[in-house]
């Protein structure tokens, strides 16, 4: 049995249910957080939720939960769950409301659940020894990607693509083919030993990884910028690579058909992602 808390309860998953009028199910009005849990711990959970709340913060949409108690419930999740490795996953809708209107009534209580799910990050690890490929997808999402909302139709369908062509990740190229992320990563590329990722700015998340990465880049004297890269770029590229809560740092060999240089992971690439393990 899979335990998850619901609005105060701690219960079976599959026994806890949110009314039809959550105006997450009708409107993705809602948003979340996936904070890994590695070898038994946490990993950069201040950088989670210290997100979770400027999301919140961004719908307006109010909580009566301070963040130490986010972190506790999560805490006592991942305990009663047995969670040595895997996923503490987190929902707050707006709450519900009837009759169905866009415009949000005052005062509803918003619906919290968070739930685990294990992961098997030894996977993870020998996949990133191989390298990942992609797929290229039109990023055809909503314009505030900077909030993590519930609203993934996007993220969902670029994923769904990049499945059919048995690919591990979709890149997202804008109108004027510059990359943005990846359907639930921040994509990076390095040119002539210098470490390139889209600025911060609406269209893309600020990716907790991202930002633990660009310290580590900075502390081993690599060179950094935030820049937009093109789709050529990304092609030529010496190195290319994927973070987030669930890869870490992942190496990037495909894209399409194009390989990235000889088709292997980068050097660089891989010592970044043993840097970062080293830190968890
Ligand atoms: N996704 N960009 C998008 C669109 C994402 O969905 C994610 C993470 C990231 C990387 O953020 P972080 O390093 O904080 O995980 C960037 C999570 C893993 C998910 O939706 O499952």
């Amino acid at each position: 049995m899979t335990t998850c808390y619901i609005n105060g309860n701690y219960r079976d998953i599959l026994e806890s249910k949110v009314s039809i009028t959550d105006r997450g199910f009708q409107f993705s009005d809602g948003i979340y957080e996936v904070i890994a849990v590695y070898e038994n711990r946490f990993v950069d959970i201040d950088l989670h939720l210290n997100r979770l709340i400027k999301s919140l913060n961004k719908l307006k949409i109010k909580i009566n939960l301070k963040v130490n108690q986010i972190e506790n419930i999560s805490k006592k999740i991942k305990k009663l769950n047995n969670l040595n490795n895997g996923i503490i996953y987190i929902q707050i809708t707006r709450g519900d409301q009837h009759p169905r209107d866009h415009k949000f009534q005052k005062g509803l209580k918003p619906n919290i659940i968070i739930y685990s799910i294990p992961k098997d990050f030894k996977k993870i690890n020998s996949k990133a020894k191989r390298g990942v490929t992609t797929s290229l997808y039109p990023d055809i999402r909503w314009l505030r990607s900077d909030i993590k909302s519930i609203s993934l139709l996007g993220n969902s369908m670029a994923a769904n693509y990049a499945k059919e062509k048995k690919n591990h990740e979709a890149i997202l190229y804008d109108k004027k083919n510059y990359i943005t992320e990846g359907n639930s990563s921040s994509i990076w590329i390095i040119k002539n030993n210098k470490c390139i990722t889209h600025p911060l700015n609406y269209r893309i998340l600020k990716g907790c990884t991202r930002h633990k990465l660009i310290s580590i880049v900075k502390r081993k004297k690599l060179k950094f910028v935030e820049k937009k890269f093109s789709i050529k770029a990304l092609l030529s590229a010496d190195e290319v690579f994927m973070t987030s809560a669930t890869n870490f740092v992942m190496p990037i060999i495909k894209v399409d058909k194009h390989k990235i240089s000889d088709g292997k992971p980068g050097q660089i690439t891989l010592h970044l992602r043993d840097e970062f393990i080293n830190q968890i």
